[in-house]
């Protein structure tokens, strides 16, 4: 090899591993810390299903984490994110909020395995992050320390840089919504009510298949059916922001399984406007 096809050989892995391993830069603020920061964040950390997962298992009343998510590809356990400096996210910075939310990246650079969905709350606000984080912060610290992910042997945590990366190529830009209230819809389905976590197809390393958003998909041992147009051609505007209070769909059978815990935890607690604008974002 001539020197110069060394030198750029190295000059484009270099390039490679910086585009997989930098730190993302994100802006320079404080969590903010006034009563409607709390209150934003409080409503929004409902509106993001936070409870669903984070939940304590040993103190159920808080948000202390523990719960085991079992995953074709591991066992993975949800953080405590109360403000406990030794076990929690008690020294965190509003830096280290944005990373975690919406890069997947914890404070030491490390990366989070998608299990926490950080690649749907990558497309939040910095202000709502940091209203989640002021909320988070206000909360009462609770000392609990989780397990180690459970993973086999290949999947350590640096192997996530290439599935953010590939994660990333294949989610197509999202049409631009002109209409406020679908485009309320679009951000709140997109962004903290991860429905597509759970009903967007995946392919073989578990990134979604935008090319078919919303049409179901299969979670370990139930099915969490298609919501695209032609799945809910049945449903009106109506029926759907009803669905999202009580869990009742249109044949007056109520919905069960996983999605029991995202009507109790997270899409009824919305207000009636944002459940109209969820509505008319998925029947638009
Ligand atoms: C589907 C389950 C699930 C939901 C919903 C969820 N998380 Fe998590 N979260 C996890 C898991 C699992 C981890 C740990 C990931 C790992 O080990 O890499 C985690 C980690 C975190 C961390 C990193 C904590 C640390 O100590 O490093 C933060 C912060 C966090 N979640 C905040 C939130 C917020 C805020 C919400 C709601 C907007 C939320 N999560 C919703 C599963 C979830
Ligand atoms: C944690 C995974 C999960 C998330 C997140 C989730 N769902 Fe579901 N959903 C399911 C499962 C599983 C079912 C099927 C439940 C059953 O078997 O009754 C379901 C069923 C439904 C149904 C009933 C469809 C039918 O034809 O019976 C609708 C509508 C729905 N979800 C909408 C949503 C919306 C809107 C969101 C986002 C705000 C969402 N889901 C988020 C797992 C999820």
């Amino acid at each position: 090899m001539t020197k110069a096809l060394a030198i750029s050989t190295l000059a484009v892995v270099c390039g490679m591993l910086y585009w997989l391993f930098a730190t993302p830069g994100v802006a320079d603020v404080d969590v903010p810390n006034g009563s409607e920061s709390i209150d934003r964040g409080r409503y929004l950390v409902d509106a993001g299903g936070c409870v669903s997962c984070h939940a304590g298992t040993e103190h159920p009343e808080s948000l202390s984490g523990g719960l085991a998510l079992e995953h074709e590809f591991g066992t993975f356990y949800v953080s405590n994110i109360t403000p406990d400096a030794a076990t929690g996210i008690g020294n965190w910075k509003a830096e280290d909020f944005l990373r975690a939310l919406k890069h997947g990246r914890s404070p030491g650079g490390g990366f989070y395995y998608p299990a926490f969905p950080y690649p749907s709350y990558g497309g939040l606000t910095d202000q709502d992050v940091l209203d989640i984080a002021a909320y988070l912060m206000s909360l009462p610290a609770v000392e609990f320390r989780i397990p180690q992910a459970e993973v086999p042997f290949w999947l350590p945590r640096w192997t996530i840089a290439f599935w953010n990366r590939l994660a990333n190529l294949s989610s197509s830009a999202l049409p631009e919504e002109t209409d406020a209230r679908i485009a309320r819809g679009a951000y709140l389905a997109h962004t903290l009510g991860h429905c597509g976590e759970c009903h967007t197809p995946r392919n073989a390393v578990g990134i979604p298949d935008f090319e078919r958003e919303f049409a179901g998909a299969t979670l370990g041992e139930s099915e969490a059916d298609a919501i695209d147009a032609a799945a809910l051609q049945k449903w009106t505007q109506e029926d759907f922001a009803f669905f999202l209070m009580l869990g009742a769909k249109p044949d007056g059978e109520f919905v069960g399984g996983e999605m029991e815990q995202v009507i109790e935890h997270n899409t009824s607690k919305l207000t009636l406007a944002d459940r109209q604008a969820l509505a008319a974002f998925f029947k638009r």
